[in-house]
């Protein structure tokens, strides 16, 4: 699938068919996430494949709403390094939660062109999760994602482009000019 066709036919998913995401698709999510632009390249980003059906139950109750994710065959923890992450952008901002965020984009584009659906999740329990897996101090939790085959019938189309704001309600030229 072309780039552009993954960015624009890619949307958040909330219900999965049963069918197991083969080895090799999972391996090329995750190899897309791997290569993700990250700052002096420090890639402070580990995921935790979750296949376990009791720790997968335990997972979905520390997300809210996060009933859903029982029905992908697995879901992924992404986890930022803090500890392995000093540097600051722009003076005022850890630099790790960005280079997760633009690993998590990569595996979301990459699982929309392997035909798979997925839902990046904040909205959980933190200490929840670090506590089901054995996350230590130092290491947060920066995504819940499911990941699976869509179920169509349950999943709203998106209109249009999915509601996003217009061009020039987001760019401008040679000033700040909102
Ligand atoms: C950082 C981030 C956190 C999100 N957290 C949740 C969440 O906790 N639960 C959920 O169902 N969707 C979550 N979403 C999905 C957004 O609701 C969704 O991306 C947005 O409504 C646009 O819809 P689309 O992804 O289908 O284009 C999150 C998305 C992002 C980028």
């Amino acid at each position: 699938m072309d780039l552009h066709e993954a960015i624009k036919g890619r949307k958040s998913c909330r219900a999965f068919l049963g069918r197991p995401v083969p080895d090799e698709a999972l391996q090329r999510v995750l190899n897309a996430a791997r290569l993700a632009v990250s700052v002096e390249n420090q890639q402070p980003w580990r995921f935790i494949v979750v296949r376990d059906e009791e720790k997968k139950r335990k997972l979905s109750q520390a997300v809210t709403k996060g009933n859903f994710l029982n029905s992908a065959p697995l879901v992924i923890v992404a986890l930022g390094m803090e500890e392995a992450s000093p540097a600051l952008v722009g003076g005022y901002m850890l630099s790790y939660p960005l280079d997760v965020a633009a690993s998590i984009q990569n595996f979301l584009l990459a699982a929309t062109a392997d035909g798979l659906g997925t839902c990046w999740c904040t909205d959980f329990k933190e200490d929840r999760i670090k506590e089901l897996f054995g996350i230590p101090e130092g290491t947060r939790v920066v995504g819940v994602l499911p990941l699976g085959y869509p179920d169509p019938s349950n999943n709203g189309a998106h209109n249009g482009d999915g509601g996003r704001r217009s061009f020039s309600e987001i760019v401008a030229y040679d000033n700040f000019a909102w």
